[in-house]
């Protein structure tokens, strides 16, 4: 390919000019375009593409390509086009950040190597001024063992999307004998490489199984996605200092594991990297006169270490758990899930936004944030129909109700890794949001379930200060699956003040959409994740109005 003498390297997701020299060790042998195409963080004038190139060596170095993103609609001009070179120092990943577009218009684009033209991209910026409505997929927790990616491939198909949002677990880390081994023997569909992942090379590999899949491929190719991690992107239940699934004596240092496992997301994610490279991925996305996205990075930058019942619900001196003592920990002021930095940097956006005149103000989140205690099943179902179920069970059912039971019973959170983990940090972020006097809609990844829930700044009476959709997983098992026909979405709704419903068992994904009146959030369901052939089906739709005190409740329709 012919280079001009200063042509451009993509480093760590900025293009910047390099000298001419660098063409010396330019691979002319063939390439592939084995990971489909990528487009994210839309702004109004700009937008990330991706591609990654697979050459014919592995050890190639590197590799130059030609890019050109082209206007879908009938008006004149607004075409762009540049030039490249990537190289095994990202794993032959291309990441461009194409400047100067026009706002609301939508674009497809593609990227050249070595004669080979890669798939084509569809992608959208961000609209500013009067729009009429925003419509957004809201996805999460794709295990590739746990089944095919229908609902990924039913985003593509989406008639209107504007961006997707993925809320993390795009990968999981576990070896294929972990999380999901059976299903993912089952359908012959396990992840590479073939051992948990610990280093650069080993989560590279895992984010180039992911994107192998076509259904994966289609939702990238369709519209733009704004991405934040979450635990599974490193290891399971991470923090700053470390991870439930992270044993320094056989994994090594948390923050070399950490440092892989970024750098191979920078690489592999259509997302645009803070200046320093870091961890703090926080950003705000603004959708004309609408809504503002505030997508926030709970897991690396700031959370402290997890309770656990295990650890830290101690026998007391009676004999009894030592229930002061435990909330006396989870309570504990110090602990942080956002930390001082992005709070101030969340309020700051969210004042900015309301007075902007933006109605809604939207929080891209990991985690569930309403308050959730665990629920009781027997308590709720009643001892004989409890008994029923087990006995068509095996006997680990029987453990699981009692342990669920026995947190139940002291009234204590379902998910101490959810935000009911960290109450004094949550209530620093509801004092922020009722300080901008926003209209804030929560939308929460991570739990393998879908939720509709309303958020108070206290367990009893209080002010509604949001509403939060919750969204089920792609493929990731419902966490409940060992129980097979107990209703445990509904007991959560009936025994929780803050659930109003939820659903513990489908796949799909969460198609919100708004209005400058109104939110709506839909959960979209697929039939099954055993199979390619699937259907998509409206299991139920909430809508909350816009307030001019507050949000108002959310209502099923
Ligand atoms: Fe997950």
């Amino acid at each position: 390919m012919r280079m001009s003498r200063r042509h451009a390297i993509s480093l760590f997701g900025l293009t910047a000019a390099v000298p001419a020299m660098a063409r010396a060790a330019a691979h002319t042998g063939a390439v592939a375009f084995k990971h489909g195409v990528a487009s994210g963080d839309p702004l109004a004038d700009r937008v990330i593409l991706w591609t990654r190139i697979t050459p014919d060596a592995p050890d190639a170095d590197s590799i130059a390509y030609s890019w050109k993103l082209i206007p879908m609609d009938r008006r004149a001009g607004g075409a762009k086009s540049g030039s490249g070179v990537t190289d095994a120092s990202r794993d032959h990943t291309v990441k461009v950040d194409v400047a100067g577009l026009d706002p609301e218009r939508s674009y497809t684009f593609e990227f050249t190597a070595n004669g080979v033209t890669s798939p084509m991209g569809r992608t959208r910026t961000l609209p500013t001024g009067s729009v009429k409505d925003v419509v957004l997929a809201v996805a999460t927790c794709s295990l590739y063992s746990g089944g095919y990616f229908n609902a990924y491939e039913a985003i593509a198909k989406l008639e209107r999307v504007d961006a997707v949002l993925h809320l993390g677990d795009y990968i999981y880390e576990y070896a294929p004998e972990g999380y999901g081994y059976e299903t993912g023997k089952l359908l012959n569909r396990q992840p590479e490489p073939a051992h948990d992942c610990i280093t650069l090379a080993d989560y590279r590999t895992r984010h180039a199984c992911h994107k192998s899949d076509g259904q994966l491929q289609a939702a990238h190719a369709r519209a733009p996605w704004i991405v934040v991690w979450d635990d599974h992107e490193t290891a399971n239940d991470s923090y700053v200092g470390g991870a439930q699934h992270h044993n320094p004596v056989t994994d090594g240092d948390w923050n070399a594991r950490k440092a892989a496992a970024i750098k191979a997301y920078y690489e592999w994610m259509p997302i645009r990297e803070p200046a320093d490279h870091g961890f703090a991925i926080n950003r705000a996305f603004h959708f004309g006169d609408v809504a503002s996205l505030f997508m926030v990075e709970t897991r690396l930058t700031a959370r402290d270490q997890q309770v656990t019942y295990d650890r830290d619900l101690k026998v007391g001196p009676d004999g009894k758990p030592d229930v002061a003592g435990f909330k006396a920990r989870l309570n504990d002021p110090k602990r942080k899930m956002m930390g001082a930095a992005q709070e101030a940097w969340l309020g700051a956006g969210l004042k900015a936004s309301v007075k902007a005149g933006r109605p809604w103000q939207i929080l891209g989140n990991e985690v569930i944030m309403a308050r959730v205690n665990a629920p009781g099943l027997r308590g709720a179902m009643g001892d004989e129909s409890v008994e029923k179920l087990l006995a068509d069970l095996p006997a680990a059912a029987r453990k699981r109700v009692d342990g669920t039971e026995r947190i139940a019973a002291l009234e204590l959170p379902y998910g101490p890794d959810m935000w009911d983990g960290y109450p004094a940090d949550r209530q620093r972020l509801y004092s922020l949001i009722k300080a901008a006097r926003a209209n804030v809609v929560v939308v929460s990844g991570d739990s393998h379930a879908f939720w509709a829930n309303e958020l108070y700044d206290a367990p009893v009476g209080g002010t509604r200060v949001a509403v939060e959709f919750g969204s089920a997983g792609i493929t990731s098992p419902g966490p409940w699956g060992d129980l097979k026909g107990f209703p445990v979405g509904d007991i959560l709704a009936k025994t929780n003040r803050e659930v109003i419903d939820s659903n513990q068992d489908e796949k799909g994904f969460v198609l919100l959409t708004l209005t400058k009146t109104q939110v709506r959030g839909e959960w979209v369901t697929v039939s099954t994740v055993m199979d390619k052939t699937y259907t998509t089906k409206s299991l139920k739709t909430f809508t909350a109005d816009h307030g001019a005190r507050g949000i108002g409740p959310l209502k099923r329709v």
